[in-house]
């Protein structure tokens, strides 16, 4: 933080502006190879290349031949033969596809794109560089530009106006609106305009880059510091499309186990055996559920990972033992720095084979962290990653099927606070500077991580968290936001922030609930845990020497209101895993900003205090304390207070009371949520109670569908198609209510015929009739104070229930 002193009264003003030394000149020539499209200009050239049809790759270089390799974060395939045409007309290239063309302009070179009824996406765009190394690429914003996306950053969800430098940090504090840069680096931007098709744009250069939405009013200007300036345009045109669009490059978030959807609960740390099986005991006794305990870097001996410290877990294979018997698994911390130790194997194996990162000259880089002076492993190099990766047989072979990457930037103690620039990561014979390739250090690391687990686990799927990650991290690893602090503001923050990465293609993230560091209250804590109940991550973490956060810390009150919202967490948990399928097939986001879902609402452009679960549930979390009602706003449609049942009709604030004990959660009409019977944990044996809820239009011509999905929560079976898909699809007109339920995949052994209870609320008065085609009504009851109906059906493969009102 800077002092008064250091604010400069003389300091020259903030135009500072890059100063242009270059810039592509006119266009002399095109050339084709193979399929790809290069404009020879005065100065430099450009690659275009389209990826898919509604993706092109612009690429600037210097030199003859472009290098056209892709980042780890490309997942790019082979391109199925997509058909470009190039014409020559007017004076202008254009380059098409069926779905976007590029008209690029020849005295001098400039660029627009567009989709295919000519509608202008990226307009008015500039590529200039300053004769060092920085390349600035800009396009035109207007004042009614928003821009979405951009990972892990602080600040509210519309990123006009802000600025951020893409470097990934340990940034212990602040987090505050002025932190450029936190642990991630998603270099991907989505411009959004009312009316206008969405576009996305991703910077792939792991280096220090730059996005300005702020220096000048009708522009916005990315940037970067090493390396060439390697771009892909997404066309759109909703903003779904876009992050389907930008998970199709860089790959879908991979499936995780059922167990790491559940609540988890850590702390830096449990300091021994006993006090982990204590809090597992105590979560069991007090009856609130949970999955998975933590242990932070206390486990180790002297912090050298792959080890136990044998003083306080003397015997870990029992107390892991002991942790499934109840329903936990035990996630361990896996830090990237190998304490330099000539006793310890890991150290001794890495040197000998040359595993280590190494300067130019050769020396292996040392820094300080957790163990004090550590080596790095170089997981460029493939045979490193595969060493790590199956390092962690250490772990698997103890029962432990997840783990929790940290420092991962990699956070080092010295000045620049990570690895020298100057290292040189041998990237299997392509050899890259730390300086080029810092942001995908963590990455790299996670997904040596992924693999090696999934390599090693007989078919079971592992649970990957990291802190750290580049553009394409949803495929190995979920992620946290880091050490937030426990203030009512970084709650508020974490919404925009969880939604933006959701937006960049990262469906499985959150923070830690009740706050890392500081302080936490018991209004806090219980205000968090309602909140996190809805997020796709959900554990509660705090750091040494800081209040206490286990949800029984606080008194009875909060006590009771966390097992109560962590209770309706499992109990929505078939609801939730259908979504994290979803995200898994589509890379669409499980918590979705206001503006993913009602694009045409110009009042939810910038809602940051609001978000919604899948489509029909919207989450209204209260953020301050004392607070005891807040508005909520409300899109276009019916909705319900999922407590009181009240009725709004959308498209305006509604004021909705917010009692400690309650958070305001409000379902669509239409909306159909299946839920089970509470229980302990996901893996507690389930007592066959499916409900499936359905939120009529109570008189109102009303519709629904809902994507149920069910696998063993485990394996990679599923595909293989070990899976069951039902589709559920509801009408009401005055008449009837329809709910009709199709078979689309049905791959599990057991009896997909089962019996379940359809809930559907607020029926205005007993039907006539409740009458089914397939399947059978087992019973049904209608209640008249609630508004509800219940009918007891077996599902068969199509099935209909006609409700005659
Ligand atoms: C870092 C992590 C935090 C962890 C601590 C000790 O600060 O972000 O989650 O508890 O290190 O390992």
């Amino acid at each position: 933080m800077l002092t008064s002193e250091e604010i400069l009264p003389d300091k020259p003003g903030d135009a500072k502006e890059t100063a242009i030394y270059g810039t592509i000149g006119a266009v002399v020539r095109i050339d084709e190879m193979n399929g790809d499209t290069i404009v020879r200009g005065e100065n430099a050239n450009v690659l275009f290349r389209f990826v898919r049809d509604d993706i092109v790759r612009v690429k600037l270089f210097f030199g003859d031949v472009p290098d056209t390799a892709v980042t780890p974060a490309i997942v790019e395939g082979d391109r199925p033969g997509i058909q470009t045409t190039v014409e020559e007309k007017d004076g202008q290239i254009v380059i098409s596809s069926g779905q976007l063309r590029a008209e690029i302009g020849t005295r001098p070179f400039s660029l627009r794109v567009l989709n295919a009824n000519g509608v202008v996406l990226m307009d008015e765009q500039s590529i200039a560089w300053d004769g060092k190394t920085q390349v600035a690429f800009s396009a035109a914003k207007s004042a009614e530009s928003h821009f979405y996306g951009l990972g892990e950053k602080t600040g509210f969800l519309d990123k006009n106006g802000e600025r951020y430098e893409m470097w990934n940090s340990d940034v212990y504090e602040p987090h505050v609106q002025d932190t450029d840069a936190l642990y991630q680096s998603i270099p991907f931007l989505i411009h959004f305009e009312y009316g206008k098709p969405a576009y996305g744009l991703l910077l792939d250069n792991p280096g220090r880059t730059t996005f300005d939405m702020r220096s000048r009013e009708d522009r916005y200007t990315v940037s970067t510091q090493a390396g060439e300036l390697d771009l892909y345009v997404l066309g759109g045109p909703s903003l779904k499309d876009v992050v389907m669009r930008l998970t199709d490059l860089t790959g879908k978030p991979y499936m995780p186990p059922l167990w790491s959807i559940g609540y988890q609960q850590s702390r830096y740390s449990y300091m021994n055996q006993e006090e982990v099986l204590d809090i597992a005991r105590t979560f069991r006794a007090k009856q609130i559920p949970c999955d998975v305990i933590y242990v932070d870097i206390h486990y180790m001996d002297e912090y050298r990972v792959f080890t136990w410290d044998e003083k306080r877990f003397p015997k870990p294979l029992a107390m892991i033992a002991e942790l499934k018997e109840m329903g936990f698994e035990l996630v361990p911390i896996v830090d990237p720095g190998v304490k330099k130790d000539p006793k310890y194997p890991v150290y001794v194996e890495g040197v000998k084979n040359g595993y280590f990162c190494r300067k130019l000259e050769g020396d292996i880089f040392i820094g300080k962290v957790w163990p004090g002076f550590s080596t790095f492993p170089d997981f460029t190099e493939d045979s490193v990653a595969e060493w790590w990766g199956d390092h962690h047989r250490f772990y698997i072979k103890q029962g432990i099927r997840g783990i929790w990457n940290d420092m991962n930037e990699p956070s080092v103690f010295n000045e620049s606070k990570t690895m020298d620039l100057d290292v040189v990561h041998s990237n299997n014979g392509k050899p890259k500077t730390h300086g080029e390739w810092h942001n995908l250090y963590g990455f790299l690391m996670s997904k040596a991580t992924f693999e090696g687990m999934r390599r090693n686990m007989d078919g079971e799927r592992p649970f990957v968290l990291t802190r750290a990650g580049y553009a394409g991290i949803q495929r190995y690893a979920t992620v946290w936001t880091g050490d937030n602090r426990s203030f009512w503001e970084h709650m508020a923050m974490s919404i925009p922030m969880v939604l933006n990465l959701g937006m960049s293609g990262i469906a499985f993230a959150g923070p830690d609930v009740g706050g890392f560091s500081h302080h936490a209250s018991g209004e806090l804590v219980a205000r968090w845990t309602q909140m996190g109940a809805y997020i796709p991550f959900f554990r509660n973490h705090s750091a040494i020497d800081t209040t206490r956060q286990e949800p029984w810390r606080f008194g009875e009150q909060v006590e009771a209101i966390c097992r109560n919202y962590i209770g309706e967490r499992y109990r929505l948990l078939p609801y939730l895993y259908s979504l994290f399928y979803e995200a898994h097939r589509s890379g669409l986001p499980i918590v979705r900003s206001l503006v993913m879902e009602y694009p045409e609402d110009r009042n939810v452009y910038n809602v940051c205090d609001q978000f919604l679960l899948g489509e029909s549930l919207l989450i209204a979390p209260v953020y301050r304390p004392g607070v005891v009602s807040r508005a909520v706003y409300l899109p276009e449609g019916v909705w319900y207070d999922e407590r009181s049942g009240e009725r709004f009709e959308g498209g305006k604030h509604v004021l909705a009371d917010a009692p400690l004990e309650s958070m305001p959660v409000f379902a669509k009409a239409g909306a159909i949520v299946p839920r089970q019977a509470l229980r302990q944990s996901t893996g507690e044996a389930s007592n066959g109670e499916l409900s499936v809820i359905v939120h009529t239009g109570g008189g109102e011509r009303t519709s629904g569908r809902f994507v149920q999905y069910e696998d063993d929560g485990r394996t990679y079976a599923f595909e293989s198609g070990a899976y069951r898909v039902r589709e559920w699809r509801f009408e009401e007109t005055e008449e009837e209510l329809k709910l009709a339920c199709g078979l689309a995949h049905d791959g599990l052994a057991d009896d997909a015929a089962q019996a379940i209870v359809l809930e559907f609320l607020h029926v205005a008065a007993k039907p006539r009739e409740v009458a089914s085609v397939g399947g059978a009504v087992v019973e049904w009851a209608y209640d008249s104070d609630k508004r509800v109906l219940r009918a007891t059906v077996r599902l068969e493969n199509a099935f209909e229930l006609v409700i005659r009102l």
